[in-house]
């Protein structure tokens, strides 16, 4: 109901009915080709003489590879080749080589390099057939002999090894210096409390595979399909390792099924099947199989102490809080936990702190809102907690510190409308309702309960350029290395130029995903419509300008004596702002001035001395309603109402998605999604859907939706911040606090899972 209420107040337009503008709720414009199957994934091109090549993974974390027997393996009908490190094409040897474009400090892991095995799942060979089934077959009957070597893969038996990880990481922000005295302001408290919280592993599993399809030409040049968040970042790692000049591989991702993180750093069956496409000089393809994706790329185990200190009236005196979580023995993968407590709220002694721990895993991986989904969780948990410990509503308690300035730098905001997201979302939800003790709401054997937290996250915008080409027909086709993972590029884009130029949206062609195009980042960080939106704005600009020159200039023009400023892009026309009369239409422009294209290329550099000036992130409240079964243990999560200031809103169609999505796993995060080590193995063990639970249909009830009112032209010229983490930030602790105000038990671990509930 309400989602139908949603509907009938933005404006809507489906692709085919003309005009758009920004903000409007607008259908994914490749939604037809890919509910038709027209939408080409990974590995789903085609290519001639195509090979398969299956990986045989590492039964052992940590060792050597003794021997390898393949014989079996080549006899098999249909099998071309074994690659193993023994007899692999060569491949570069320094680090630097390795290092893809979001690379942390560190070694990068080096698939088939040499004999050393440093975690469990590792490709040890790569089975190359003429059929997919062929090379699976054959894949089981490689022998490997190892010799092993201990392994260490607990991070809580491991946590005296911990240490302060190195900076050298792109985005990556170390815990500020302390403020104040903390410790000695809590310890003298009169309210104060102190929790210890636990997240355990979470694996990537987008509904596309890893896979790339290697097609190779008759000149030895590569055109490469891959499953990716950046087609220029796997450009660049695939130059480097192999030493080949960058005309010489061209990378292309236009649909991508899903990666959250998973696609930001190139993955091992890109250079694998690189590797067999060199060596075999023919085209290849490699998926990887769910189980394999269970073996690398995870959301890393945290353990994280937070104290929190208040005045009896509620105002924070103090908050500390530390994290340690899991590295690999590699490289020092490093993400923003502990910063958030340090710039939400108002408090004037902070002590931040976040250490790793070294393990034999491979390394973990940023998965949507990296660092934020746990760290967030912590303190929005324990900010209950605190909510308690003064008797306080916990609404009441964020709005009575709530920051006017950001605290850890003592800079304005951009913008910041998170006051109207607590009161927007607690009015919609029913807040004021609320019975201030715990255990009071019951219906038949279900203890409900009622829950908040806030959530943030960064605003960033990175560099990017833009071209595009206006044809004499009106149809405009705009182009940018950009990706879209399935968050809706595509669409924003297209709107973005279609709004720009007053042209219809099937006028507009937005191409991303091919490694040529214009420089654009990795689709990541939710910054990529702030980025390549404001570049493909800036093109539109020019153009418009163009347009404009050109009018001026025809015989007896009706906007001879406009100013640029004075004139509107709308329906097609170029108008003076307030007369509709003085008009002429961009066709006529064109055809005029004997144009058959016009072309213009833009460059997005951000305004950093500006932007500098600010603290720049996107904030929401989550408000959320659970019913607890006290015997069984079992949470339903029946209502949520997300509340988000994300700056302006550019579809307000799949924006709306991305905050869904966004919730749905935070309900994952918060009662179903782990993955469980055998530290005896040192191996994942729950490495399939079965086993490893994802929230599914049944598990999902009401999911309401709020975007208040921003436009933060700091961020970007379009007004835009991002919305593709936000929506999961925060979601885990309110659930959580909903749990304790249904049943007055704190579970400070997640995934909070029945046996933990069961009374
Ligand atoms: Mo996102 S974890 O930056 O793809």
């Amino acid at each position: 109901m309400t989602d139908l209420i949603e509907a009938l107040r933005t404006p809507s337009a489906e692709p085919g009915t003309g005009a758009v503008s920004i903000g409007m709720a607008v259908s994914r414009v490749d939604g037809r080709d890919k509910v038709m199957g027209k939408a080409r994934y990974a590995a789903e091109h085609p290519a001639e003489d195509l090979l398969y090549g299956v990986v045989v993974s590492s039964s052992i974390p940590v060792g050597r590879i003794k021997e390898i027997r393949v014989a079996a393996a080549l006899a098999t009908p249909g099998v071309v080749d074994v690659i193993t490190h023994a007899n692999r094409p060569r491949i570069r040897s320094f680090d630097i080589f390795y290092k893809d474009m979001t690379a942390p400090s560190g070694s990068p892991f080096r698939p088939l390099y040499d004999d050393k095995i440093a975690y469990s799942g590792q490709p040890v060979a790569l089975v190359v057939a003429a059929t997919f089934e062929a090379a699976r077959y054959a894949a089981r009957l490689v022998e490997v002999d190892y010799e092993v070597e201990n392994h260490a893969t607990s991070l809580v038996e491991n946590r005296e090894r911990s240490y302060k990880p190195s900076r050298l990481k792109a985005g990556f922000t170390p815990p500020p210096d302390p403020k104040g005295h903390a410790d000695e302001v809590w310890e003298k408290a009169a309210v104060k409390i102190e929790g210890q919280y636990y997240s355990g592993v979470e694996h990537h599993n987008p509904l596309e595979m890893f896979a790339s399809t290697v097609i190779r030409s008759e000149d030895g040049h590569l055109t490469i399909y891959d499953k990716t968040q950046s087609s220029q970042n796997s450009r660049w790692y695939v130059s480097h390792v192999f030493g080949l000049s960058k005309h010489k591989v061209t990378v292309r991702n236009p649909y991508v099924g899903g990666a959250f993180g998973s696609g930001l750093r190139p993955q091992y069956q890109l250079p694998l099947a690189v590797m067999a496409a060199l060596k075999l000089e023919r085209s290849v393809r490699v998926v990887l199989t769910r189980q394999q994706m269970f073996t690398f790329g995870h959301r890393p185990e945290t353990v994280q102490r937070v104290k929190l200190a208040a005045q009896a009236d509620g105002t924070l005196s103090a908050i500390i809080h530390e994290a340690v979580a899991e590295t690999s023995r590699m490289e020092d993968y490093v993400e923003v936990v502990v910063n958030w407590s340090g710039e939400l709220y108002a408090c004037e002694h902070v002590r931040l702190g976040y250490h790793l721990v070294d393990l034999d895993h491979a390394s973990p991986m940023d998965m949507r809102a990296p660092g934020a989904a746990h760290g967030m969780h912590a303190l929005e948990v324990a900010m209950d907690e605190l909510s308690y410990a003064l008797n306080m509503d916990p609404l009441a308690l964020r709005l009575k510190n709530y920051a006017e300035i950001d605290p850890s730098h003592g800079l304005p905001y951009s913008t910041k409308e998170l006051r109207a997201c607590y009161e927007q979302g607690a009015e919609r939800f029913g807040w004021s309702r609320r019975p201030l003790a715990p255990g009071t709401m019951r219906e038949g054997r279900e203890l409900i309960g009622w829950g908040m937290a806030t959530g943030m996250w960064d605003a960033m915008q990175m560099f990017a350029r833009a071209s595009a080409v206006l044809h004499a027909d009106g149809s405009l086709v705009v182009s940018s290395a950009a990706t879209d993972i399935g968050t809706g590029t595509y669409t924003a884009m297209s709107i973005i130029a279609a709004d720009a130029l007053g042209l219809p949206l099937e006028r507009v062609r937005f191409q991303l995903g091919d490694s040529t195009l214009p420089v654009a980042p990795i689709e990541g960080g939710s910054s990529h419509v702030a980025t390549v939106g404001s570049a493909v704005q800036g093109v539109c600009e020019k153009l418009q300008k163009t347009l404009f020159k050109l009018a001026k200039k025809l015989p007896s023009s009706p906007l001879a004596k406009a100013r640029f400023a004075d004139v509107e892009f709308t329906g097609g026309l170029l108008r003076v702002r307030g007369r509709p009369e003085t008009a002429i239409s961009l066709v006529d422009v064109m055809a005029g001035s004997g144009e058959s294209r016009l072309e213009e290329k833009y460059m997005m550099l951000p305004n950093m001395l500006k932007q500098m000036k600010y603290q720049r992130s996107t904030h929401s409240a989550v408000f959320v309603e659970v019913r607890v079964d006290p015997e069984f243990g079992t949470v339903r999560v029946t209502r949520v109402v997300s509340a988000i200031a994300a700056g302006r809103i550019i579809n307000a169609k799949t924006a709306r998605s991305q905050i869904v999505g966004g919730v749905v796993w935070g309900i994952g995060q918060a009662l179903h999604e782990e993955t469980f080590c055998d530290h005896r193995l040192g191996r994942f063990m729950n490495h399939n859907l079965a086993e490893y639970h994802v929230s599914v249909n049944a598990d999902i009830h009401e999911i309401d939706v709020i975007f208040v009112q921003e436009d933060d032209r700091i961020v970007s010229r379009i007004g835009a911040k991002g919305v593709g983490e936000i929506g999961l930030v925060g979601v885990s602790a309110a659930v959580c606090n909903a749990i304790y105000h249904a049943t007055g038990r704190r579970e400070r671990s997640t995934p909070m899972t029945p046996d933990k509930l069961m009374q």
